[in-house]
């Protein structure tokens, strides 16, 4: 049987296709080109390539939407007709379970195949994407050390392991390592946007906005076009520019790049959710213009209900446009998440989407002291639900505007002690400081 570049048995495949496929696997490591399309075209001269189709399966599962459901759960029953050996048959298994919502035991399964087959990156990005997915830090980095030993330099995709390294040391507040880690990645595979994204989030998570922005900027060439975290990258450009200030800027990455395209993918629909309300936070109005249309884009999803964290972005889209309709139903597709018998999502839509959900509304209504009520406890367990500590910002961006608007000068103080530790220069935790200081010595 054939092997991979890492003697990887790969049942069904030939050598042309297994070219096609390292291809497309390479693709999916940077996040660039069309992996699906690169390993349907393998598929369709190959269709016997069992790990062609737990590929096409990962790729359409690895977006966290219910459109993906279906492709991915073709690919699983070809996948597990052709599969032969143990860990092509643990991919069907891992794939089967994260179709169904587990994303626990999806991500268990991942880490079995990389017990025995540590070069296995397919697995090690699947299962590095599920621990964000899942706002788990620790395995962000674990999973990545666990599979080092069996790795150095000379072997092909170690770009990938550095990069994803960078972020799980990232995510763990590791902030030298993981810059020297997304460096090197990124030195030696420009195109990992994944790598550059570790570094981006090294210099937002330490305040270090000029940085930033030069870094961002300086490598537009190589992560800008014909990538899928093109528009995630454009976003974290633009909090640089927030955290100055810039909020025209802001709203030129946003209308040129952000939403250029009119997106309707959920991971770009997230990031265009998240800067709109940190604008309205700041009293900086996007206008009706803005929120339409990115209340527009999030409705053909409003009762997919499959992964809270997209619901809670889709339900911001829905408050900033006023659109009450949406917004109910979105309420009922979280309520109905929560209720679910099987899989992740209904604990974290119960745990922490739905009480999120309505710390938005109470915000939005202007109950200020009743969404610091929801969200004081909420922070601490706001992982549970996903994404990245720069993601989940936001609850603490409301939180202290929510108690600034509020009056309650003494937690605004307590909270922007909080972010001048990590970013001391950052104007709007200056003016939080100030004006609580301001406030509690005049009164
Ligand atoms: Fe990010």
């Amino acid at each position: 049987m054939m092997k991979d570049s890492h003697g990887q048995t790969c049942s069904g495949a030939t050598s042309a296709a297994l070219e096609g496929y390292e291809e497309a696997l390479a693709q999916f490591h940077c996040y660039r080109g069309n992996p699906v399309a690169a390993i349907e075209t393998v598929i369709a001269g190959q269709p016997d390539f069992a790990m062609a189709h737990a590929l096409r399966a990962h790729l359409f599962l690895s977006g966290t939407e219910a459109a993906g459901l279906a492709p991915a759960r073709e690919s699983i029953a070809l996948a597990r007709r052709h599969a032969r050996t143990e860990r092509e048959k643990l991919h069907v298994v891992a794939a089967d379970a994260l179709a169904a919502g587990c994303f626990d035991d999806a991500a268990e399964r991942f880490d079995d195949i990389l017990i025995d087959h540590p070069h296995d990156l397919l697995a090690l990005q699947m299962g590095h994407l599920l621990d964000f997915y899942r706002g788990q830090s620790r395995n962000l980095r674990d999973r990545v050390l666990r599979v080092l030993p069996g790795w150095d330099a000379r072997r092909p995709g170690w770009h990938a392991v550095q990069g994803m390294l960078a972020f799980g040391l990232e995510e763990s507040g590791d902030y030298v390592r993981a810059e020297a880690a997304g460096r090197q990645a990124c030195a030696l595979e420009p195109r990992d946007a994944w790598a550059h994204h570790a570094v981006a989030h090294v210099m937002e998570m330490q305040g270090r906005v000029e940085d930033g922005i030069r870094w961002s900027r300086e490598r537009i060439p190589h992560w800008a076009e014909d990538n899928m975290m093109a528009v995630h990258n454009w976003w974290h450009l633009a909090l640089f520019h927030l955290d100055r200030d810039e909020h025209d800027e802001v709203l030129a990455l946003y209308d040129q790049h952000v939403r250029s395209g009119q997106s309707t993918v959920v991971l770009d629909l997230i990031d265009a959710s998240a800067m709109l309300w940190r604008l309205h936070l700041r009293g900086i109005d996007p206008g009706a213009a803005r929120w339409g249309e990115l209340a527009a884009a999030w409705s053909g999803m409003v009762r997919d209900g499959i992964y809270s964290f997209n619901d809670v972005h889709a339900l911001i889209g829905f408050i900033g446009a006023g659109r009450q309709d949406l917004i109910e139903q979105q309420m009922a597709t979280l309520q109905r998440a929560a209720g679910e018998k099987r899989g992740n999502n209904a604990a974290m839509a119960m745990q922490v989407g739905l009480p999120l959900a309505q710390a938005l509304l109470s915000f939005q209504a202007g109950h200020y002291a009743d969404t610091v009520l929801r969200l004081r406890p909420l922070r601490y367990i706001a992982s549970r639900f996903g994404g990245s500590h720069a993601q989940r910002d936001l609850l603490d961006l409301t939180l202290i505007e929510a108690a600034k608007r509020d009056g309650d000068l003494g937690l605004v103080q307590a909270l922007s002690a909080e972010r001048l530790h990590a970013k001391p220069a950052s104007p709007i935790a200056q003016r939080y400081r100030m004006l609580a200081a301001a406030g509690r010595a005049a009164a």
